[in-house]
């Protein structure tokens, strides 16, 4: 089987920094609290979908040494799109000068594992290069007067080239796009409103399907939790990557964080982890890494790959 190998990578950030010093200006918060129970420090702000991951987009090209022109497929995973339609994509191709197919999909947080898993059964189908975008801009939907849910969430994108491995060994191992419907009440975003949730249960039922669909990936590979040399999980939280962590008995320290100065920016989250894990030198070649998404709806999906081409 053809196997999809990351070929090139590239994020953006929203344009402004929001630190919790200056959401504590206006809510009844404080630094100490937000990083306590969340982790995250500052988030960034602004920019539109087109604008980021468009920006996103251009980089992981050049990274993975590619035209434009020589897509096949691009997919943009987003839950915040620019307008009703045309999709985001369809604005993005557009601004790259590609001439391919474009779709965008959602799958709230669970958005740009979604499409990875999509890109390799596209891969595997005979295509030889997809582009896979994931830009949210949630602040667009966030209510800055309530302190339940500003405190969490950035705008931000991410993107990478999928092309064929070209050694057996490398690409993806193995994937799983999950949905349990039952949940989509616990974290909605109506026409016109801003985003509900109801945090507690969102976070126990995250630590559950992250858990059970990583389980399910690496059984699928046929490997065990101990083969894991990086997880770049969903950044919602890091006491919800710790417990999570914990109860695939992965040491924490191989776990990829970005949300420090990022927040939750839902579709963009895993690439931009991804990325900050590569600039450290945490993922190296021939290392197992496994990407765990969890989000609105409620999603779950994970892929499991072998770095490298
Ligand atoms: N600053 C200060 N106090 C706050 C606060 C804030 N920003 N937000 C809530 N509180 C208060 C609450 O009112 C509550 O006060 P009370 O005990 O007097 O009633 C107290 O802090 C504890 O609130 P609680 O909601 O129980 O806190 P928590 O430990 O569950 O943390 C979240 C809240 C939202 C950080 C946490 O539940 C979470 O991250 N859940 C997952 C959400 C998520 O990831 N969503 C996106 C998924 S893709």
């Amino acid at each position: 089987m053809t196997r999809a190998a990351i070929t090139g990578l590239g994020t953006a950030r929203g344009h402004k920094v929001v630190t919790n010093h200056d959401l504590a200006q206006t809510l009844d918060t404080s630094d100490e609290w937000i990083v306590e129970r969340t982790g995250i420090h500052e988030r960034r702000v602004g920019g539109s979908c087109l604008e980021l991951g468009g920006q996103a987009a251009k980089i992981a090209l050049k990274q993975a040494e590619i035209d434009a022109t020589e897509l096949d497929l691009i997919i943009c995973s987003t839950c915040t799109p620019d307008q009703v339609f045309p999709a985001v994509s369809n604005r993005i191709q557009n601004e790259l000068g590609a001439s391919c197919g474009a779709f965008d999909l959602n799958a709230a947080c669970s958005g740009f594992t979604y499409g990875v898993s999509l890109a390799q059964s596209q891969i595997t189908a005979g295509m030889e290069r997809v582009l896979v975008i994931g830009v949210d801009t949630l602040s667009r939907f966030t209510d800055w007067d309530d302190r339940s849910t500003a405190i969490l969430f950035g705008d931000g994108a991410g993107a990478v080239v999928l092309e064929p491995a070209i050694r057996d060994d490398r690409g993806v191992l193995s994937t799983y796009m999950g949905s349990e419907g039952r949940f989509a009440d616990l974290l909605i975003c109506d026409f016109g409103d801003y985003i509900k949730m109801d945090g507690k249960e969102v976070f126990r039922q995250a630590v559950r399907v992250m858990v059970s669909a990583s389980q399910r990936v690496l059984a699928d590979a046929g490997l065990e939790a101990s083969d894991v040399a990086a997880v770049i999980p969903h950044q919602a939280n890091f006491r919800i990557i710790e417990s999570a962590m914990k109860r695939l008995d992965i040491p924490l320290e191989k776990a990829a964080t970005v949300l420090e100065t990022t927040g939750n920016t839902s579709s963009a989250s895993i690439p931009l982890a991804m990325d900050e894990a590569v600039s450290k030198g945490a993922i190296n070649d021939g290392d197992v890494v496994l990407l765990v998404g969890f989000g609105a709806g409620m999603s779950v999906a994970a892929a499991l790959l072998r770095w490298g081409q």
